[in-house]
């Protein structure tokens, strides 16, 4: 039985932090050691620029979060580990793709509408970027490339899985079955951490905890969530609690249960945060030190992507091929 494709992608903008990790890398990562399983997970670097302009932070994000995946023992021999910007057969694609989408369809991006009213009561186009508006175009290209199966992202990534589904299905209606119709994976148990505000923790908001800081810094920052004016001894509620919320994305459900007991019996908020901040660098620890170490010797994580980008490209350059003749660009002679 050929082995289930399983594909997503990561733009490259922002630091990793504990809530990327507990709600997207982790479980990316165990899904990438099942044996059924051909993980395709990317560096979306063209979707970065969409929104950053800034090419220094592009370039730093791709980084960090290659180093980050790499340091949490992706497996590349199993998983297809690449830069989007390596395989230029994803642009181009876009652009058939763009052939055979209906502009309406784009018109009802959410991305884009929340984008159009922000601009209320003045110009609707105010800064949209032709990038934006058909950033779905782009996103079902990643998907439809290698004919992924299964997609896990965020809810709100959901629309953009329906209409690469829409695309798929009329590229084949209009030139014959050429691509394989992914499907959105949402993991409803996936843990949505709050961050040092007590937020969802969130680059946009600024309350992020970066996965790997330095261990002090990171007790540091651990110690910056915010709680409430409760004493030690004074009962304490688990509900809506950053900092307990943040430990049940790290333990098991006997060491849930047992902090639950404390707080019912009153744990003082600097204890609990020492248990946390121990539970999560248990946990993290031996990553980061690999983490540091990668980053201290880039070329070995440009030698992965490119090992990625090669496996990638046996895929899309022969597959690009048949598309080209598909739609009649093909060379006149063979
Ligand atoms: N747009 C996605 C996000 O912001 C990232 C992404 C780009 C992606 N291409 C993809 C996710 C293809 C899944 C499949 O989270």
């Amino acid at each position: 039985m050929s082995k289930q494709i399983v594909l997503t992608g990561i733009t490259t903008t922002g630091t990793p932090h504990l809530g990327n990790y507990a709600g997207a890398i982790r479980p990316a990562i165990e899904a990438s050691k099942d044996e059924n399983v051909r993980p395709f997970y990317f560096l979306a670097d063209y979707h970065a620029l969409i929104k950053c302009q800034e090419p220094a932070r592009v370039r730093q994000s791709s980084l960090e979060i290659a180093a980050t995946w790499l340091a949490l023992g992706l497996d590349t021999s199993n998983a297809v580990f690449y830069r989007q910007s390596d395989v230029p057969e994803i642009p181009e694609l876009c652009w058939m793709l763009s052939c055979v989408t209906a502009k309406g369809l784009m018109n009802r991006s959410h991305a884009y509408k929340a984008a159009v009213s922000e601009n209320d009561g003045d110009d609707p186009d105010k800064g949209i970027n032709m990038g934006l508006f058909g950033y779905p175009i782009l996103m079902a290209a990643d998907m439809l490339m290698f004919n992924a199966d299964k997609v896990p992202v965020g809810k709100d990534q959901i629309q953009h899985i329906e209409m690469a589904r829409d695309i798929a299905s009329r590229f084949n209606h209009i030139y014959g079955e050429h691509f394989s119709i992914p499907e959105a994976v949402v993991d409803e148990h996936a843990a949505t951490i709050l961050g040092l505000d007590g937020r969802k923790m969130s680059k946009s908001y600024n309350n992020t905890i970066p996965l790997f800081e330095t261990e002090k810094k990171f007790k540091k920052l651990i110690n910056k969530i915010k709680t409430n004016s409760l004493e030690p001894g004074e009962p304490k509620e688990t509900d809506g609690c950053t900092l307990f919320g943040i430990y049940k994305a790290f333990a098991r459900a006997d060491e849930v249960a047992e902090i639950r007991q404390q707080y019912a019996e009153g744990i003082a908020w600097g204890e609990m945060k020492k248990v946390l901040f121990e539970k999560i660098n248990e946990e993290i620890a031996p990553a980061r030190e690999r983490y540091h170490a990668l980053m201290d010797a880039p070329e070995h994580i440009e030698d992965q992507l490119q090992e990625g980008a090669a496996k990638a490209r046996e895929i899309s350059v022969p597959f690009m091929r048949s598309i080209r003749e598909a739609v009649g660009i093909s060379p006149i002679t063979k």
